[in-house]
């Protein structure tokens, strides 16, 4: 391939836990400064030595969530729909992130008036399919406007469990046909559509889910993801992937873990359009 996969981070450097704004997060329970570093800092080393080029937006002072750039925008194409955050806590966040995305190229869209959006923490591609969480943070009515913005089908899926509040919590795509899922996030209707719609639906139990296992970023056949999955690596090593796990335990005291701290500006592999525009 040509052109390096590209993912956008952002240092933790003036990463916390200054607020609760999910059940994970606990003013009491601090994240340790230095090893949050040290262990954001090797997980940009294993996507460099996988070849990734790694972009990074800046750190602002008194956005300590700054760091999880999934929530930043969703991508498609040449063109990223800017989050438009629930939380006022988070909302400082959303001019950085759209000085930087216009910055380096992006045409901006933005969620229709009054529906929070918060970008790829929330939409993943599988396939040409858009599957949307909703209910927590991104506000359902929205989703469809932005499935017009791209001429694909919406897939809205309701999240149900306040610990698992945006998508990328619960599920994540690997490629087109197959995703990680933990079912007890989702209504039983959204795992009926699941079940229907995905041909390969590997599921993680509810112990494996709080390691934040389907917190997972895709590279062609491997997948980073936090330690404590054994039992998910196994599902998928049997599948021919190789998976690498590394410490995030910091960032699980504010609810994100591999994935969260990413955003892949080429398209997550799972897209059947970032395959079509590879090369
Ligand atoms: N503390 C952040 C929040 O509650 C964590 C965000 C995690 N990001 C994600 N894509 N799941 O918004």
């Amino acid at each position: 391939m040509d052109t390096p996969n590209q993912i956008l981070m952002c240092s933790p450097k003036y990463y916390g836990i200054e607020y609760e704004i999910n059940p994970w997060m606990n003013t009491e329970r601090q994240a340790d400064h230095q090893l949050a570093i040290r262990q954001w800092q090797s997980l940009k080393q294993i996507f460099e030595e996988l070849g990734v080029q790694i972009l990074e937006l800046e750190p602002v002072a008194g956005l300590p969530d700054l760091v999880f750039t999934a929530n930043a925008a969703m991508i498609h194409k040449q063109t990223a729909v800017v989050s438009s955050f629930r939380h006022v806590q988070r909302q400082g966040e959303e001019e950085h992130n759209e000085q930087w995305l216009l910055r380096h190229g992006f045409q901006l869209k933005y969620p229709p008036d009054d529906q929070y959006f918060e970008g790829a923490g929330d939409a993943l591609f599988c396939g040409d399919t858009l599957f949307a969480g909703y209910r927590m943070r991104s506000d359902a009515a929205g989703l469809q406007d932005i499935g017009r913005m791209f001429g694909c089908r919406v897939i809205p899926l309701e999240l149900v469990d306040t610990s698992y509040y945006h998508l990328d919590t619960c599920f994540c795509p690997l490629k087109a046909g197959q995703t990680i899922f933990y079912p007890a996030a989702f209504d039983s209707y959204g795992r009926k559509v699941l079940r229907e719609l995905v041909d390969d639906l590997i599921e993680v139990d509810s112990e494996e889910a709080r390691h934040f296992s389907c917190n997972a970023v895709v590279l062609g056949e491997t997948v980073v993801t936090n330690e404590g999955c054994p039992k998910m690596c196994r599902q998928l090593k049997r599948r021919g992937y190789r998976v690498v796990e590394t410490p995030l335990s910091e960032f699980v005291k504010a609810g994100g873990s591999a994935k969260c701290l990413t955003l892949r500006l080429d398209g997550e592999d799972a897209a059947s359009w970032s395959a079509e525009t590879e090369g």
